[in-house]
């Protein structure tokens, strides 16, 4: 079981994180589960949209605490990475429902969607620095283009959260909603029904400008992040995670 659910209906398929006594903190199988999941829906002619989702209270904690100290992920063809290749080259419209919690990579991983809906407890951070670690998947780019330098960097170098409404000023969310998914799946219906190749065309127009330049800060930042992650100050602040919950 990767932890991942897969659900199509009318042309939109959800991925859903299901590991929510965890915080859907996503290990390896979750990203490779991913990966395979979007690999798929982009060949397959019946899936005209994804919505990434969650089970349970929070859209995910982030990164598996206990697989960055166990199964740091330093090469090209580690799970993350392949997760991080498929989202950047997703030919059709990806939405994504948040709620609860996204930490790390799941704000990260919604500077790469199409349409993104929070509900009113999201809660989006990325405390990268704060774990010793750098921001990824594009992020040091795609952030402070979205939101300016200078607030970008205070989120990046503070740790601090932002909330829906914060969000949504942002531009990293479209809207606001107390039912986040049915949302995302009324727009994904939506969009479902327009011509396959017009969209396709339209989300590669739109991605153009940026998509060369994200991915070679995409590597970059992975070789800086795998160095990290084997860094005293990551393992200082892995370890002190792990003791606060007694393990
Ligand atoms: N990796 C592994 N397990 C995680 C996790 C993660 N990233 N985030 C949460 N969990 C687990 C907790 O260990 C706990 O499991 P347990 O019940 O077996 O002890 C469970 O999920 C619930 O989390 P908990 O910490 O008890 O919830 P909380 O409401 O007190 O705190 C957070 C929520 C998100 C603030 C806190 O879980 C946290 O800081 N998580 C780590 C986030 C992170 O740094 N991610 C990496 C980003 S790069």
């Amino acid at each position: 079981m990767s932890g991942i659910l897969n659900h199509q209906d009318s042309g939109v398929l959800t991925l859903t994180f299901n590991r929510p006594e965890k915080m859907n903190a996503l290990t390896r199988s979750m990203y490779s589960g991913l990966a395979k999941g979007l690999n798929e829906a982009a060949g397959d002619f019946g899936v005209r949209a994804v919505i990434i989702a969650a089970e349970g209270d929070h859209f995910t904690a982030g990164n598996d605490i206990m697989d960055f100290m166990n199964n740091p992920p330093t090469s090209d063809d580690s799970e993350v990475a392949q997760f991080l290749a498929s989202l950047l080259n997703f030919p059709k419209p990806l939405l994504a429902a948040v709620k609860g919690n996204a930490v790390g990579v799941g704000t990260t991983m919604l500077l790469h969607c199409d349409v993104v809906i929070a509900g009113p407890t999201a809660k989006f951070s990325m405390p990268f620095a704060s774990l010793g670690l750098v921001p990824e998947a594009g992020s040091s780019y795609l952030f402070p283009q979205l939101v300016g330098y200078q607030r970008a960097a205070r989120i990046f170098m503070t740790g601090e959260s932002f909330d829906a409404d914060a969000a949504k000023e942002m531009g990293l969310v479209s809207a606001k909603d107390s039912d986040p998914l049915a949302h995302a799946i009324k727009i994904a219906q939506h969009i479902a029904e327009q011509p396959p190749q017009a969209i396709i065309n339209t989300k590669a127009l739109l991605k153009a400008r940026n998509h060369d330049s994200v991915a070679a800060v995409m590597k970059a930042e992975f070789e800086i992040f795998s160095m990290a992650l084997q860094s005293e100050e990551a393992m200082e602040a892995f370890m002190k995670f792990m003791s606060k919950k007694g393990k």
